[in-house]
């Protein structure tokens, strides 16, 4: 079968690199185009990019000239899908310009808040998916666009899912360890990272309290309703390369023991296997429950299932709440929390038939 060419925006950078890994081989797409900035175009591929993965480069894509990512419209016919890991700001005008042609599949942020854009994670929100019609209709948008969540917003996402499922949440409250490689190349200066915790993200605990909601919310009449709960979040950086580590406490709307969760979790990873187990990039178990009092830990645990694992332990009951359990999540941000689940996205509208579009 003749492969989708794909097209990736900001292709030198972290999450670029990561679509370029998991497109590699891909039975389904294959990388047709590479664009980033002025700083980059007109130059091989190899040379415009800190290649950062321990996976080699191969010698197709090192020796692929970039193109400007200003300048995608002119290609664009040779396409039938875009992925794009741009800056948000950058995002807004390209995706945009994209979409009115192709599906354009994002990392950025820039048009997650939209009330006809789904933030697409089929294990969370599959029911929203067609959402992606009501672009097409009311912006006259042949293709549209579909980003991901947050990368920190991702974890904390499938780690509830099944607490909402079984017994409902009433509140969360979470905060992030969150790795360097999540601020993208090259990054935080390393006199400020190393040996250090930053307390702030600009911008991230809002994104994550928003996102949470809407991912979780439910779909009628062609509109997500935010899910009936609060969430209350401190996002921090700390001196960990990949995958970003979450402490979460959740209150839930009936008793609830680390057990239950246990058992809900064994649940939501079968159904998970049932409808998602035939996509080319999805984890055997989406949820990874470690058992040892110490795990997970992002070097021992962010690359399980091909870093698409969400990773679980220090499951606990809460002595504040009247209800609820605490627990430890990981999840790998580059992969699960970028290129790879956006992939994944990516998939699952091929299989549900809205893509091609
Ligand atoms: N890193 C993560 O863990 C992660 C996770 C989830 C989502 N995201 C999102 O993914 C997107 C990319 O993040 P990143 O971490 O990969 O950033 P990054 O490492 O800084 O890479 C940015 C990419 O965008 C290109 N770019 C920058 N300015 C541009 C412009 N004016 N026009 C065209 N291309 C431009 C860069 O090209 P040059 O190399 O040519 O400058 C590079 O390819 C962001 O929206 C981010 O929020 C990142």
């Amino acid at each position: 079968m003749a492969r989708f060419k794909s097209a990736i925006l900001g292709a030198t950078g972290v999450a670029g690199q990561q679509f370029i890994e998991a497109l590699l081989g891909h039975p389904w797409f294959e990388i047709s185009g590479l664009y980033a900035s002025e700083r980059s175009a007109g130059k091989k591929y190899g040379e415009a990019c800190t290649w950062r993965s321990p996976a080699p480069l191969p010698d197709a894509i090192a020796g692929t000239t970039v193109r400007l990512t200003d300048r995608i419209l002119d290609d664009i016919d040779q396409y039938d899908i875009i992925f794009s890991a741009l800056p948000s700001d950058v995002a807004k005008k390209s995706e945009g310009d994209c979409a009115a042609l192709k599906p354009v599949i994002s990392t950025a942020s820039a048009f997650r808040y939209e009330d006809d854009v789904p933030i697409l994670v089929p294990e969370v929100n599959a029911a929203q998916a067609p959402l992606v019609r009501r672009q097409q209709k009311e912006r006259g948008w042949k293709g549209y666009v579909v980003p991901g969540p947050n990368c920190t917003t991702m974890g904390l996402i499938v780690s509830l899912k099944p607490i909402q499922d079984t017994v409902g949440i009433k509140r969360v409250w979470m905060t992030s360890l969150q790795a360097l490689s999540g601020a993208g190349y090259p990054g935080h200066p390393v006199l400020d990272t190393h040996d250090n915790i930053i307390p702030f993200i600009s911008k991230e605990e809002g994104k994550v309290e928003l996102e949470t909601v809407k991912t979780l919310g439910s779909f009628a009449d062609g509109n997500v309703i935010p899910a009936p709960f609060k969430v209350s979040c401190t996002c921090t950086r700390v001196s960990v390369l990949d995958g970003h580590t979450l402490s979460v406490f959740v209150e839930t709307n009936a008793p609830f023991t680390p057990e239950d969760y246990l058992a809900a979790v064994a649940e939501f990873n079968k159904k998970c296997a049932a409808e998602f187990g035939d996509l080319p990039s999805a984890p055997k178990q989406t949820i990874v429950m470690k058992k040892e009092e110490n795990r997970p830990q992002p070097r021992l645990d962010r690359d399980l299932e091909g870093g698409m694992a969400t990773v679980v332990g220090r499951v606990r009951p809460d002595p504040a709440l009247d209800n609820g359990i605490k627990y430890v999540c990981l999840s790998h941000n580059t992969k699960k929390g970028a290129a790879k689940g956006e992939l994944m996205a990516a998939e699952y509208l091929h299989k549900i038939g809205l893509f091609p579009a």
